[in-house]
């Protein structure tokens, strides 16, 4: 494989980040949040996106794994690491890297519901377009791209890449 084009320059991402943190300190203002990052490719917007937040958040992680092949997702997930913490009564705010199936976002939002939060937002810093998906409500979205594979800013390829400050497209996937 290689790396193609950057669609996504870490200065965008900045100011991405930047506006929904603002929403969200709007919108959770008075109220106690828990944000949820789902690992591991939502460990880098986690740690920008919370530092935009001007709010006492407190944060917790979920590891999960979908089997399926690099490039696609198959919708059947496995729990790798469950919350530290319940979240019963609590305003949860989840945190994706990126959106392509949906079906990641489904089964956690099924699983986290049966918990009874006293509310269950989604936030995903990329979407792709031209998915045929499930409807599925994100409350605050970052970037809209057409339905590519990429890699960087938490997004891998095969385990790699996680670390390139922006997001470019991968090409040459064979
Ligand atoms: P979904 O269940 O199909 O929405 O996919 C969710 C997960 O698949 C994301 O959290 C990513 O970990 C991974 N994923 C989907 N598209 C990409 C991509 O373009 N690059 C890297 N990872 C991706
Ligand atoms: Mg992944």
């Amino acid at each position: 494989m290689r790396i193609g084009k950057v669609l996504i320059t870490a200065e965008q991402i900045d100011a991405k980040l930047a506006e929904m943190g603002a929403a969200i300190t709007e919108d959770y203002r008075d109220k106690d949040v828990l944000l949820v990052g789902i690992l591991k490719g939502a460990f880098v917007v986690m740690a920008d996106l919370a530092r935009h937040i001007d709010l006492p958040v407190e944060l917790d992680f979920m590891a999960v794994a979908s089997y399926g092949s690099a490039t696609k997702s198959s919708g059947v997930v496995r729990i790798l690491k469950d919350l530290d913490q319940e979240i019963t009564g609590r305003h949860v705010l989840l945190v994706e890297d990126i959106v392509d199936t949906g079906l990641t976002l489904q089964y956690l939002l099924k699983n986290l519901q049966v918990r009874k939060p006293a509310s269950l937002s989604l936030a995903a810093l990329v979407i792709k377009d031209g998915i045929d998906r499930a409807p599925l409500e994100i409350k605050y979205e970052g970037f809209h791209i057409p339905p590519v594979f990429v890699v960087g800013y938490g997004l891998d390829f095969e385990g790699k890449y996680r670390n390139l400050p922006y997001i470019a497209v991968v090409e040459d996937t064979e």
